[in-house]
C-alpha cells in the first residue's frame, strides 16, 4: 500500500466555500454594504428581497426566512396545526431534523423504509404505514433527487392528509418544473453553509401558497407577535430571525447558483465517468424508478461502496474529506427508539447506512481534485480485490 500524501499538497476537502468568495470578494462586499448602509440587520429590506428573490425562483406565494432549516420545519409543523396525539409519517433514513421536528411540536414521528436510490420515502411502505392518527407525510428530498411526490400525493389525497416536505436539501429539484417544497401544503429550505445554496453561517426558509399558513408562521418566527406589532402574544413561537447578513450573503450566491449547480454536474459526469468500471463494488448515483422523475442537482455525490468504512480511513489518510449520510438509520438513533414509531423493519435505509458515502463536492472543486479521488478509489480496490 502507498504511504498517505501530504494533505498540503493534494488533499481535497469535503467542501470548501473559501475560493467562490475569494474570487468575488467586491461583489461580496457590495451586497454586505447595502446591509450597513441600512442600519437595519434584522428583519430589514435585504430579507425581504430575499423572500422575493426565492419566492421567484421557487415560484411558491410565500417565502418566510428564518433561522436555519430545523426551526422552518418546527415552525411549519406548528403552522399547519401538528401537535399531540398526531402521527407523521418520516422516512427513516434522513437527518435527524426531519424526524425530531416532529418530536418538538408534540407529535410522533412514524418511520418508514425509503426506496433505493432517491434514499426517499417508499410509497407502499408510506400506504402500509398509515393509521387513523396520521396527520402529515413528511418527504424528504435527499442529496440529488426529489421523492415520488406523484405517488406521495396521491396517497395524501386518498387518507385526507397533509404533505408538508423537507426540502431542507432541495433547492434547483423539480419534477415537471415543479419545484422542491412546492408540491404539499409547504416546505423548507435550509441554506446551512453545506448547502447548495449556502450562507455564511445559519439560515433557512418556509415555502407556501397557503397565505394563513404564511401569517402563522411570520408570526412564530417572532415569538408568536401579531402582524401589527403589538406586544400581546396570543401564541407562544420563538426566535427565529434571518438577520440582513446572511441574507446579503445568500442574494449574492443565488446571483450564482445556476453556474454552480451546473458545474456540479460537470464534476457528477466526472465522478460516473472515472468511477463506472468499479462495479459492483462501488455504485453511482442513479434514478429511482418513480412515476415522473425529478431532475438531479448534485448537492451530494453519494456513492454505495463495499468496505465503505474501510474506503472512508483510507481516503481521510490520504487527505481526503468524506462524510458518511448517515451512518445509522433514525430507528437506531438512542433519542428516538423510545418515541418514534416502527411499525416495519427498515432493510433499504440500514443497507444505504452501512454503504453510502459522499465524495467532495462543491462548485470550486476542481476536475483534478476528482480525479485524485478517483485515483485513490481505484488503488483502494485494486489493493484489496
Ligand atoms: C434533510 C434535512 N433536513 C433538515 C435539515 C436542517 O437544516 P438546518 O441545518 O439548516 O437546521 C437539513 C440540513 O442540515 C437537512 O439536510
Amino acid at each position: 500500500m502507498s504511504a498517505p500524501a501530504t494533505t498540503a499538497t493534494t488533499g481535497v476537502p469535503f467542501y470548501s466555500g473559501a475560493a467562490s468568495v475569494r474570487r468575488d470578494w467586491a461583489g461580496l462586499a457590495a451586497r454586505l454594504r447595502t446591509v450597513t448602509a441600512t442600519g437595519r440587520f434584522t428583519f430589514g429590506p435585504v430579507g425581504s428581497e430575499l423572500e422575493r428573490a426565492i419566492s421567484a425562483r421557487t415560484g411558491a406565494a410565500h417565502a418566510v426566512a428564518v433561522n436555519n432549516g430545523t426551526d422552518a420545519l418546527i415552525i411549519m409543523l406548528r403552522a399547519a396545526g401538528i401537535g399531540p396525539g398526531d402521527e407523521v409519517i418520516v422516512p427513516a433514513y434522513t437527518f435527524f431534523a426531519s424526524a425530531s421536528s416532529v418530536l418538538h411540536v408534540g407529535a410522533k414521528p412514524v418511520l418508514v423504509d425509503i426506496q433505493p436510490g432517491s434514499y426517499a420515502l417508499d410509497p407502499e411502505r408510506v400506504r402500509a404505514a398509515v393509521t387513523d392518527r396520521t396527520r402529515a407525510i413528511l418527504p424528504v428530498h435527499l442529496f440529488t433527487q426529489m421523492a415520488d411526490m406523484v405517488a406521495l400525493g396521491e396517497i395524501a389525497d386518498e387518507h385526507k392528509l397533509q404533505l408538508l416536505e423537507d426540502s431542507a436539501e432541495g433547492i434547483g429539484m423539480h419534477i415537471d418544473g415543479r419545484h422542491a417544497g412546492r408540491w404539499g401544503r409547504a416546505g423548507v429550505l435550509s441554506f446551512f453553509p453545506t448547502k447548495t445554496l449556502g450562507a455564511l453561517g445559519d439560515a433557512g426558509m418556509l415555502l407556501t401558497d397557503d397565505d394563513e399558513l404564511a401569517r402563522t408562521a411570520r408570526r412564530l418566527r417572532c415569538h408568536g407577535q401579531p402582524s401589527d406589532g403589538s406586544y400581546e402574544y396570543l401564541e407562544l413561537g420563538y426566535n427565529s430571525r434571518c438577520d440582513e447578513v446572511q441574507s446579503a450573503f445568500l442574494l449574492w450566491r443565488l446571483e450564482r447558483l445556476d453556474a454552480e449547480i451546473a458545474r456540479r454536474a460537470d464534476l457528477a459526469a466526472r465522478y460516473d465517468q472515472r468511477l463506472g468500471d468499479l462495479a459492483p463494488q462501488v455504485r453511482t448515483p442513479w434514478l429511482a424508478p418513480a412515476r415522473r422523475q425529478s431532475n438531479l442537482v448534485y448537492y451530494v455525490y453519494l456513492i454505495e461502496c463495499e468496505r465503505r468504512d474501510e474506503l472512508v480511513a483510507y481516503l481521510t489518510a490520504h487527505g481526503v474529506g468524506t462524510e458518511v449520510y448517515y451512518p445509522r438509520p433514525l430507528t437506531e438513533q438512542p433519542c428516538l427508539a423510545a418515541r418514534a414509531g416502527v411499525d416495519q423493519p427498515v432493510p433499504v435505509a440500514k443497507a444505504a447506512s452501512q454503504r453510502a458515502v459522499g465524495l467532495p463536492m462543491f462548485p470550486d472543486l476542481t476536475d483534478e481534485q476528482v480525479d485524485r479521488v478517483c485515483d485513490l478509489i481505484h488503488e483502494f480496490y485494486q489493493e484489496r480485490p
